[in-house]
């Protein structure tokens, strides 16, 4: 894993935006996965901003994202939905049909879980852009899950419902539920790019860092993936032993 330790949340951002920018200028159709939380949007900011310098377009991207909560219409300012294209898509040439989001319909969502990872099986994701929870998770994918699990749903972590109860009025509007590509999903990438950024995310920093593989920290099997970049800011690396 390479690690690179940033100034600030600026500089971590640039360093994501420009590995995603140098990708995209070799190969135009690049398949790019994205997440969402307040971690990515300075690096979708970047994005946003080659874009505007014409210096890439996302014409023919194809995007996939990580997860999205179950029950939220897409009309929600909460949903995943929204949130991509309220930071990223809606400013942009990417293509309607070419953006990919697990639906958390729940009527459908066995159906829509189904050709989503058909799509996901036969565009594999040349980067994906990754964050940490406070407790390992990646994605929607909580301590415990399988490391060989494809998108499925979830049923959220209170930790995870606590550490994302800031973008809603209370605790009790969270949703309890989401659906998630799995570990074997994002372990398919090409290429992650991992982001953690403050203070909040140093403990699951040093244990991704110096811990062991195990199934309680999702983030752990990130150690077997050949082409990983962690980047963090200053305080995320806060607790890692210096060498
Ligand atoms: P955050 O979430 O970017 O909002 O900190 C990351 C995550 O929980 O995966």
């Amino acid at each position: 894993m390479k690690v690179f330790v940033a100034e600030n949340y600026d500089e971590l951002s640039e360093t994501s935006a420009s590995i995603i920018i140098e990708d995209m200028k070799a190969k135009s159709n690049i398949t790019l996965g994205f997440a969402t939380g307040s971690t990515p949007i300075g690096t979708y900011q970047n994005l946003i901003a080659a874009y505007n310098a014409k210096e890439i377009s996302f014409k023919d991207v194809l995007s996939f994202n990580l997860d999205e909560y179950l029950g939220l219409p897409r009309t929600h300012e909460q949903s995943y939905y929204y949130f991509m294209h309220n930071e990223l898509f809606n400013h942009i040439d990417i293509k309607e049909e070419n953006v990919n989001i697990p639906n958390g319909d729940i009527e459908h969502i066995e159906e829509n879980i189904k050709k989503y990872q058909e799509m996901l099986d036969s565009n594999p994701i040349d980067i994906q852009i990754l964050g940490i929870g406070g407790n390992g998770h990646i994605a929607f994918n909580e301590p415990g899950t399988s490391f060989e699990s494809t998108t499925h749903t979830v049923k959220l972590d209170e930790k995870t419902r606590e550490d994302n109860k800031r973008f809603f009025n209370d605790i009790s509007e969270v949703p309890k539920e989401a659906v998630t590509m799995g570990i074997k999903d994002i372990m398919s990438a090409k290429k992650l790019i991992v982001l953690a950024n403050g203070e909040s995310k140093a403990k699951a920093v040093k244990e991704l860092l110096e811990g062991t593989k195990s199934e309680n920290f999702p983030a752990s099997i990130l150690l077997d993936h050949e082409d990983v970049t962690l980047i963090v800011d200053k305080e995320a690396a806060s607790l890692l032993k210096e060498d």
